[in-house]
């Protein structure tokens, strides 16, 4: 709906134009460097001053700190005390307006006075005078109303050792109560800056978003997904990442390590370059690929610290397979092999098999350009990331598979079925003297984990893989063959430039996760599954899938 985003301020009164507590707040910390709210908001309940405290603290404007007090509370005799005097007053006071009291009379006969009258007499207050009592002096200070009183007011005892005597003898009890001091933070003001909730095509376009004043999450909000009922208040997994996790453990069971795969930008030496795709290729394009301006461009190809420590994580079996002492920690093992690799002489070998040729290939004989590899890209394919690793794997070449499911992005027209983002499962298997009939042979297996019996595999084409295939399966629901993947066998342009060994082959494969998620769901229309017209209510109420179960 135009014109209900964009800036929106947050309103400073929220109550019906009255002074709302947060600006009380403010205008006491402006006045005071410390604000003990429980004196200065009395009659304000305590979680109230906590949520606007929070508002405030949330923005930095005001910080605070929670004392734990203990406050004294009257009892009803304590109160009676404080309101009316202590039991020896009132005795006291009965005995000298009659002037004598008989010590039958009835003013006497309860058990509180018989308590009064006792406390008197050690005051010194009254005497006996034969059967009477009489009062020995005209005026008395009443010390324990006088201190109840106080206790009353300042919910403590001007002499805190009064306490233990009041509680035992029943007239107060204590409560626990937290309380704050709030002071101003280091982003103080004095009023709640408008704030803007929504970053806009608008605010991007006219860089009003670099000086802008976003509210800042509230990470402790409760959630609204479901309400009430199971799982309400909570989150729930997308259907996206359900099916994901099958894949995960269909790859996990097929004995596959999973590749690190957080680099979303990478640079045209990884994405393109390194997968032998020339410079000129279409789909380096500005129609593909969303280059990146910001920062301009990427150092050289070199070793990835974060990547290589998960991977060296994942090689700990190998190296105790393969020696008798215990083995390093990942970050040196990671560094081990980094040393093992030659990053400037790899490029160098990519440069030549696209210029010139090399390792018996002609090469697509054309000038390369070095700035081509240092362009940014959100990375077209996960592919990139596959290189990455092969060409680590050139440090201590042998048998592995890898697999990776995370998110391409391309710049594509947006309809039904495309969005210029998805997620791209991949998978890339190293061993000796592999054949094609492999290749197949091992993705009918793959499909039928997935419930894919009958595939079909058609020639393709991709700068990397020689030979390349589609593959296609039967759509039930379509009626009709479709695309569900492509694949091929890394050339020997891509393998031999990082320095993998010659009988060394590569398979690769890759599909999309939107595919199978939209066929499990029975989504036609992938806005449906992601981006910002995704119904909530369907993402919380999908069911679990099996992939291998209808
Ligand atoms: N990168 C290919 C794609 O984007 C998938 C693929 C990976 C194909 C590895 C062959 C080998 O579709």
């Amino acid at each position: 709906m135009p014109g209900t985003r964009g800036a929106v301020p947050v309103p400073l009164h929220t109550n019906g134009g009255q002074r709302d507590l947060t600006e009380e707040i403010l205008e006491a910390v402006d006045q005071h460097e410390h604000v003990p709210t429980a004196e200065v908001f009395p009659a304000t309940p305590q979680d109230k001053i906590k949520a606007a405290l929070d508002r405030l603290a949330s923005r930095q404007m005001v910080e605070y700190e929670t004392h734990d007090k203990e406050q004294v509370l009257l009892t009803a005799e304590g109160q009676a005390i404080a309101d009316e005097g202590s039991h020896e007053y009132k005795v006291w006071d009965a005995v000298r307006r009659e002037g004598r009291l008989s010590l039958k009379d009835q003013t006497l006969a309860n058990a509180s006075a018989k308590l009064g009258q006792g406390n008197a007499f050690k005051l010194k207050w009254i005497k006996k005078d034969g059967d009477a009592l009489v009062s020995l002096t005209d005026s008395v200070s009443d010390t324990t109303r006088e201190q109840l009183q106080y206790a009353q007011e300042h919910r403590a005892f001007q002499d805190p050792k009064l306490l233990k005597d009041y509680s035992k003898r029943k007239l107060v009890t204590t409560q626990k109560v937290i309380t704050y001091v709030a002071r101003k933070g280091p982003r103080w003001a004095k009023e709640m800056p408008v704030e803007v909730t929504d970053l806009t095509a608008e605010m991007i376009a006219d860089g009003s978003w670099k000086t802008a004043n976003f509210k800042p999450y509230n990470f402790k909000a409760k959630g609204t997904l479901g309400g009430e009922g199971v799982g309400g208040g909570t989150g729930a997994l997308h259907p996206l990442n359900k099916v994901r996790e099958e894949f995960r453990k269909i790859f996990f069971n097929m004995g596959f390590e999973e590749m690190p795969t957080a680099r979303f930008v990478d640079s045209g030496f990884w994405n393109f370059d390194a997968l032998y795709v020339p410079q000129q290729h279409p789909a380096r394009d500005l129609q593909d690929t969303f280059y990146v301006s910001d920062p301009p461009e990427a150092g050289p190809p070199g070793s990835d610290e974060s990547v290589d420590t998960i991977l060296a994580e994942m090689d700990v079996d190998d190296d105790q397979d393969e020696s008798d002492h215990p083995p390093s920690d990942p970050a040196t093992r990671a560094k081990d092999t980094t040393a093992k690799l030659d990053y400037q002489a790899y490029y160098n070998n990519v440069r030549a098999v696209h210029q010139d040729g090399k390792f018996g290939s002609i090469g697509y004989r054309y000038p390369y350009t070095d700035a081509e590899t240092r362009r940014l890209v959100l990375r077209t394919h996960t592919t990139a990331i596959s290189a990455y690793v092969l060409h680590r794997l050139s440090a201590n070449p042998r048998p592995c598979r890898y697999f990776s499911i995370d998110r391409v992005f391309r710049n594509e027209t947006v309809d039904a079925t495309h969005l210029a983002e998805f997620h791209q499962i991949e998978g890339v298997i190293a061993d000796y003297n592999l054949t094609l009939g492999g290749l197949q042979a091992f993705l009918k297996r793959f499909f039928r984990n997935i419930g894919v019996p009958d595939l079909k595999f058609k020639p393709a084409y991709n700068p990397y893989t020689e030979p390349s295939m589609e593959v296609f399966a039967w759509h039930e629901g379509l009626n009709k063959i479709v695309e569900i993947g492509n694949s091929g066998m890394f050339r020997p342009e891509m393998l031999l430039a990082m320095g993998l060994p010659e009988d060394l082959r590569v398979y690769g494969f890759g599909l999309s996760l939107e595919r199978p998620t939209m066929i499990k769901y029975g989504i036609s229309n992938i806005r449906e599954l992601l981006g910002h017209k995704v119904d909530l209510g369907f993402i919380e109420s999908n069911p679990a899938v099996r992939l291998d179960r209808e």
